[in-house]
């Protein structure tokens, strides 16, 4: 043997050793890894069975699922998200969504969109009236002059039929009759919400119609990375990807402009706490009593998707990214939260302990011909994927 073959073969023993070494370190983390997952448990009031009941002859819920230490509880009494428990920077599980206890608690309101699944048309449509092909439809307003999320009896409000497929999956469907709510044709939705990995709640949302109409789809998530029932929400740190967006008139109604951020409070391309400048003296801010806007995406791409928003609780450290394939987001800061519901944590759902990132088409789309339409035709299908993930920093 020479020299250098004893080399080789010696530093190939050192190699081997490493790797070796390397490997056992490695099933070690994964290990400890996996046994802090199985640790980590949810403190929950919730109780199955102050979900358990039947609205119009309909079965009433709580599911459960879980990917890792990413565990979510839903509701098909309107497709709702009730808590979602994430580990903030010291590992501790942290609940991050508003919700309440029970079923009736939904019911009973007096807000009825805490973590609901929206439809046929999330936001405002001015004064609840709109054209499909040349004919005039009509929706009950139900927010001061305009209807708002679909109208007074909204998706929030039906018990869709559920599926659970797997431990981390929940489908729910919904077959909403021609007419409902004074929309167009006979709708069926299939919202499908699972957690992708131990970082990734992914919502999947189809529609298909039997006469041409509108549908605009989201979730109402109110969230508070910080924890449910922690605070305000106003030293979370923001980040939207938008370059622009919709000015509205006094009753919230898109004006049709588009309006650059920049130099306005609207600005979020860079982070800013969210209480930064939300009572400045901006007439777009006074009209919504903060932000109630949305924002037009598109600046920033990702994944074939348009990266929303960033944003991290300050005392968590919880980071929550969105990325979704719709053009805008509403950011709401829950200004007209008023103390009125009893929420998980025993706290109330106290003004701006909460905020919304709903992604959707742009408000009062069928009323501007220039925002990207929302109308969806027979043997059409409406599909968008919205995506929340989280980690820490
Ligand atoms: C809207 C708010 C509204 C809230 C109701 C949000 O999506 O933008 O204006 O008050 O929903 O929960």
């Amino acid at each position: 043997m020479n020299i250098s073959k004893k080399y080789s073969i010696g530093l190939l023993a050192v190699v081997m050793l490493l790797a070796s070494c390397n490997e056992t370190t490695k099933k070690e983390k994964m290990k400890e890894e996996n046994t802090a997952a199985s640790e980590k448990t949810v403190e929950t009031s919730l109780n199955e069975a102050d979900f358990d009941t039947e609205i119009d002859g309909k079965p009433v819920k709580l599911y459960w699922l879980k990917n890792g230490d990413l565990q979510m509880a839903m509701t098909n009494y309107g497709g709702r998200i009730v808590g979602l428990w994430t580990p903030d920077k010291n590992g501790k599980m942290t609940d991050v969504i508003i919700g309440r206890r029970s079923t009736m608690a939904y019911v009973d309101g007096p807000e009825s969109y805490f973590g609901a699944t929206i439809g046929r048309v999330g936001n405002r449509i001015a004064k609840g009236k709109f054209k499909v092909e040349g004919k005039e439809y009509s929706v009950k307003p139900n927010n001061n002059a305009n209807a708002l999320h679909g109208g007074e009896n909204g998706f929030q409000d039906k018990v869709w039929e559920a599926n659970q497929s797997n431990d981390y999956t929940l489908v729910l469907q919904y077959t909403s009759p021609d007419g409902e709510e004074g929309f167009p044709g006979e709708l069926d939705a299939k919202v499908t919400y699972s957690l992708i990995d131990e970082h990734t709640l992914k919502i999947d949302y189809e529609a298909t119609t039997d006469k041409t109409t509108v549908v605009n789809l989201t979730n109402h998530a109110y969230f508070n990375l910080n924890g449910e029932g922690s605070g305000t929400i106003l030293d979370h740190k923001m980040q939207i990807f938008a370059e622009e967006f919709t000015p509205v008139d006094e009753g919230l109604i898109p004006t049709g402009e588009l309006r650059k951020v920049e130099g306005t409070p609207f600005d979020f391309t860079g982070p800013h706490t969210i209480g930064e400048r939300i009572d400045a003296n901006n007439e777009q801010l006074k009209f919504g009593g903060g932000y109630d806007h949305n924002f037009v995406l598109g600046s920033q791409r990702s994944d074939g998707m348009n990266q929303a928003a960033k944003v991290v609780g300050d005392k968590s450290g919880i980071l929550m990214q969105v990325y979704t394939e719709e053009p805008g987001v509403q950011f709401y800061t829950g200004n007209f939260m008023a103390s009125k519901n009893a929420l998980k944590s025993g706290a109330k759902d106290d003004k701006r302990t909460a905020f919304c990132l709903e992604t959707q088409h742009f408000p009062d789309a069928p009323n501007h011909p220039d925002f990207p339409s929302i109308e969806l035709k027979p043997g059409d299908t409406y599909h968008t994927v919205t995506e929340y993930r989280f980690s820490t920093e």
